[in-house]
């Protein structure tokens, strides 16, 4: 070690000395973040406490489809200054069966409204630059394992860097430690209710260095099975195919991949680009929930609480938008000292989850190959496609949910 380093290493913050602040924030994912921006803009306190490195928390390859009201939010905080330049607006998108296309015109039925697709990766990066450069502390590698007091006005997290263990004191406990973290374990199990639906398939999505083939998103059913064209920039596409749940990467060469997207995409007068692939992952799909968000001074947000399958774009989405109504209950509480907002938190969260769970649920029947092509499923499912053809209505329940209500 140098003397630079030595000198870097010896001023870095102590993680926890003397640790105590308003709210503890488990997890450096998009909800803890976007809550930290809030509360500090807000003269709030927080910590947030991130059991990976900065490095694999900004490289994790997920999430690429941004609602209208999350770009917004980002707006507001002033962390979109390359949103904005970078993310990609679209105004529809392609639905496809059995290789026919029609697209959803989101500005039409929706009074203008759209998405950006802009990548989740980038997203934290922008967001953990802005909470550094304001002042609040991440503390990474730092794994919560206990929290206590729950009951009481004072909290403490428990938590533990290369194997030292550290305490914080708190006002509030916000568990945003996404679906494998530890909050929701520490709600006692009479205090909410459960509810779970797995999917028997999965998605492997692939990144490549391939222009896109489309402007905007194409999801597809095929006798084969789904497959999704999104993509990332004017040189990097991002897609997917359903897969079986026991499916694995290495059973599948970049020749594979290419060739069944070409077949389930496949439209007329349409061709593929292809590419160097440059990650490959196999994700189940899963739809879960809990009903329940609170329990004493710990609140529960985004993936922490509920699953949805990704066919919808919703789970960056939902987790940012548990934040607003979070966010609005600590900073009330801290103004009138009154928690009836923090009461009312799990509810008004939950009405636009349970939402956002119909939707994607709703995407993910119409799209997967569930039965045996011409079977009473399929016709079902064609049905509902041909429906979105024929009327309006349906077009625009589909167009209003997927670019995410404005008011829930
Ligand atoms: P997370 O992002 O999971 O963050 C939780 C953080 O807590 C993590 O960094 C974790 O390391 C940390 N943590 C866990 N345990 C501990 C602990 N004990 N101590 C300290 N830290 C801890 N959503 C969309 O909106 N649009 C999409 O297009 C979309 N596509 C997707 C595609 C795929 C393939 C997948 C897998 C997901 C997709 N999602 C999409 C979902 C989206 O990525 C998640 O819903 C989102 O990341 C949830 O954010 P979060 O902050 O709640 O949780
Ligand atoms: C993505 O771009 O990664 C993406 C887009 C839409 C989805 C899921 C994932 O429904």
């Amino acid at each position: 070690m140098n003397a630079q380093e030595k000198e870097e290493t010896f001023n870095s913050p102590p993680l926890g000395v003397g640790g105590k602040t308003q709210i503890g924030i488990i997890g450096a994912g998009p909800a803890g973040l976007t809550l930290a921006l809030l509360l500090r803009r807000a003269g709030i306190d927080c910590i947030v406490l991130e059991y990976r490195s900065r490095e694999y928390v900004e490289s994790r390859v997920r999430a690429g489809l941004l609602e209208q009201n999350t770009v917004t939010l980002f707006n507001e905080l002033g962390v979109a200054e390359r949103l904005n330049k970078e993310g990609l607006r679209h105004q529809g998108v392609y639905l496809s069966f059995d290789e026919q296309r029609i697209r959803v015109p989101f500005d039409e039925l929706t009074g203008g409204r759209c998405i950006t697709i802009y990548g989740q990766q980038e997203v934290l990066k922008d967001l953990i630059k802005a909470c550094l450069e304001r002042g609040i502390e991440i503390f990474f590698e730092a794994e919560v394992k206990q929290v206590n007091n729950i009951e009481t006005n004072s909290p403490s997290i428990i938590y533990y860097n290369k194997e030292e263990q550290h305490e914080i004191s708190c006002d509030f406990v916000a568990g945003c430690d996404g679906f494998h973290g530890i909050a929701r374990k520490l709600l006692p199990k009479d205090s909410y209710n459960e509810f779970r639906k797995d999917y028997p398939f999965s998605w492997l999505g692939i990144l490549a260095h391939a222009k896109p083939s489309t402007d905007e998103l194409i999801y597809s059913y095929h006798e084969r099975g789904f497959a999704l064209h999104s993509l990332r920039s004017e040189t990097v596409s991002r897609l997917y195919i359903q897969v079986e749940n026991d499916d694995k990467v290495e059973n599948w060469s970049d020749d594979n991949i290419w060739n069944e997207l070409s077949l389930r995409l496949h439209t007329e007068g349409v061709h593929l680009n292809t590419g160097d692939i440059f990650e490959k992952a196999i994700t189940p799909m899963r739809s879960f929930m809990i009903d329940n968000l609170q329990y004493g001074r710990l609140f529960l947000s985004g993936d922490a609480a509920h699953i949805v399958p990704p066919t919808g774009g919703k789970g960056l989405n939902l987790a940012v938008a548990d934040i607003r109504w979070l966010a609005e209950g600590f900073i009330h509480f801290y103004k009138t000292n009154k928690e009836d907002l923090l009461q009312a938190y799990t509810t008004n969260a939950l009405r636009r989850v349970w939402r956002a769970q119909d939707f994607s649920n709703f995407m993910t029947y119409l799209f997967h190959k569930q039965a045996a092509h011409g079977s009473f499923e399929y016709h079902l499912q064609k049905a509902k496609f041909d429906y979105i053809r024929l009327s309006k209505a349906y077009a625009t329940t589909i167009a209003e949910n997927y670019v995410g209500l404005k008011e829930i």
